[in-house]
Formats: C-alpha cells, structure tokens, sequence
C-alpha cells in the first residue's frame, strides 16, 4: 500500500532519542529549550514555545489571550476538527465560515459577514500549506481589535511575501504530529512576537506554576488556571534531528507536487488547487476531482493499493458545530476533494504509480 501520509524518521532521530534516554528526565528539559531556539532561529521569531501537541498549542493561545464563554472565534469549517474543538474547549464559540473555491483557504470576505461584537479572534488556517490572504486579515485586526490565531499545523517552511510563516503575523500554532512537515512524534507549538505573552504562555503549559529565580525547585506560586501541556524531552530529541531535515523535506515534497500538476493539469475531470510551489511547503495534495467522481476515483485507487485521504469533513455538519447556515464553496469542495499520496518516504516509482493510476482512471472518460 502506497500511504497518503507518512512520516520520515530515520537514525538521526534514534540518535538524539538515545541521548534523552541516557539524560533520564523525560519532562521539560535541555531538548525542549534547544528545539524551541532552532525552531525561532528557523523562522526568524521572538519566540517559541513548544508543547505537547497543536490542537493544545491553538487552545493555550487562545487561553492566555482570556478567549473563554460568551466569545466567538471565526473559522474555516473546512479544516481538521482539532481547530474547532480547540476553540470550544475554551468555552468561546466556533464560528463557521467558508473558503475561496480556488484554494481552500479563508474567504475574507465571508469573514467580514460573521464578526461580531463577540468576535475575539480570526483562525485562518494554511491548508495544505498555502499560506492565507495575511495582509487581509491583518487588516482586519486592527480595524476590529480582534486577534488572529493562525492555524499553521499544515504550513512549517511554507513563505509568504518572502517570510515564513509563523513570522509574519499576530500568533501561529504549529503541529508536528506524526505525518506533519516535521514531527516530534508528537508535538506543537505557539509562536508570537510577544514576549509577555510568551511568558503567559510557558506558565500555563505546565500547570500554572511559577517559580522565582534562583529559589528552590520545589517552591513554586500558582496564581492562574494552566495545563499539563508541556513537550517531553523525548519529543523534542526527535524535532531536533527532523528539523535539520526540513528543507531538504520540503524540496521532496515540492519535486513530487510539480511531477502531480503537470501530470494532472490537462485531465478535465480534476481540478487542481491554486498554489504557488516556490514558496508553499506542502503538507497534503489535495485535488478536485469533478462530476461525481471522487468516491469512484477513492476506491479504484484503493483497488491498486494506494491509500487516499479526505481533508476534511466540514465542521459545520458536525451535529456538535452544526451552524444552521450552508457554506457552499464548503460544501462543493467536501463533494470533490480528494487526497492523493504526498510524503518524503514516496519512491519515484510509487509517485509514477500514483499518476499512472489516475491516468488510467480517467482515460476513456473525456
Ligand atoms: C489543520 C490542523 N489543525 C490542528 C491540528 C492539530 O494538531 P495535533 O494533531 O498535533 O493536535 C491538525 C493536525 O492534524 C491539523 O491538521
């Protein structure tokens, strides 16, 4: 079976997981700082703070921004349900709204529809990687004091305007589970150019507890609701070694999306996703495939051993997000896309397979 999804771990990884195993303390410690300073030095930030997992690093950042009952946070119906349930696990409610039909990606103008004055933040989501319309919702932010919380779980090494994301904007969030661009096994973390935030932040990943320089270790002040949601030492040793890899991750990924579009832009029945592949670190490739097709398309490629995906089941027909409103560029997308293998673990021949198969599919269909 030919994945859809993968990760790539290899003896560098074994290595430093060795080297946590010998250290013997598998809470926070030295990894978790030495990962966060490549992770600001590789995006060019403030700062970085890594946790436990995404959907947890978008629900701190939501927290330490006081987002809780009676406030509305507006988001793309069309993403993983982590971003939703991120948001609901604050008490605040998700506002649903719909994406441009070109990419996927949050259409401002339908945002523009739903704030309101309960309206506390904006949670674009880079999906697939592609970065969203940022100097838009900028805008947005300082028109509206409202925050923007970036969902860029699918977007690490991904560029906009010549920065990266995660360096450009109000707050981003990170996930390095196990398929993600990099991965700590499991992983996530918030970036921010705010260092008094930052420091809101590492208090409440681990339990609110704050403890006074140069005291003893077990005295410590706890003034404030926290989480347990601090990275292991163990994860961290893997995003160290993963990290030094990404750019050669992301030019595989990038090779084997060019050698996707140019096999499918001349096929009628697939629609391919605006995407500018000298700036975008793909995540996923995702592609639209027409006329009632995609099911068909899914288990024929199923036949042929090749495992697809479907990113995602709109969160608005959800019956706990159910919106009572349609989002139809939502609801045409979640009828046509399809997820085809993309992960730096792919052969050259598992890639030709993949395109061979779609080809064949379509041949003979018009
Ligand atoms: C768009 C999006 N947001 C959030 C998350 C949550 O990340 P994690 O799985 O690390 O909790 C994911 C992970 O799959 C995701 O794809």
């Amino acid at each position: 079976m030919i994945k859809v999804s993968q990760g790539c771990l290899g003896e560098e990884e074994l290595q430093e997981v060795k080297e946590a195993f010998e250290y013997g303390y598998f809470g926070h410690a030295y990894k978790v700082e030495q990962f966060e300073e490549a992770l600001k030095q590789y995006l060019g930030v403030a700062n970085a703070v890594a946790v436990n997992n995404g959907t947890n690093a978008l629900h701190l950042a939501m927290d330490a921004l006081g987002i809780g009952p009676g406030d509305e946070v507006i988001v793309p119906s069309l993403t993983f349900v982590a971003s939703f349930q991120a948001v609901s696990a604050t008490g605040a409610k998700p506002v649903s709204c719909d994406v441009y039909p070109d990419t996927l990606l949050i259409d401002i103008d339908d945002v523009k529809k739903r704030i309101t004055s309960r309206t506390r933040a904006i949670m674009p989501v880079h999906y697939a990687g592609n970065p969203c319309d940022m100097d838009k919702l900028l805008a947005l932010k300082a028109e509206h004091g409202i925050r923007i919380i970036e969902d860029a779980a699918h977007a690490l090494g991904s560029e906009y305007q010549g920065k990266k994301v995660g360096g450009f904007g109000d707050i981003s969030c990170f996930s390095f589970d196990s398929i993600k661009n990099i991965s700590c096994g499991e992983g996530g973390a918030v970036i921010c150019q705010d260092t008094e935030y930052a420091e809101v932040l590492r208090v409440k990943r681990t339990l609110g507890i704050e403890r006074k320089p140069g005291g003893e270790r077990w005295q410590y002040e706890v003034s404030e609701q926290g989480f347990r949601y601090h990275m292991s030492n163990i994860n961290a040793a893997i995003g160290l070694a993963q990290l030094k890899k990404l750019n050669s991750f992301v030019d595989r990924r990038r090779e084997i999306c060019r050698k996707y579009v140019q096999a499918f832009q001349n096929i009628p029945g697939i629609g391919l996703l605006r995407t500018n592949y000298n700036e975008v670190a793909p995540h996923v490739f995702v592609i639209l495939v027409k006329d009632g097709l995609r099911n068909g398309l899914m288990s024929f490629l199923r036949d042929h051993e090749i495992e697809t995906g479907l990113n995602y089941i709109p969160n608005h027909l959800h019956p706990y997000y159910n919106s009572g409103y349609s989002l139809p560029a939502t609801e045409k997308a979640y009828d046509e896309i399809l997820t085809i293998p993309l992960h730096c673990r792919m052969t050259d021949n598992d890639v030709d397979e993949v395109i061979v198969r779609i080809q064949e599919f379509f041949n003979g269909r018009g």
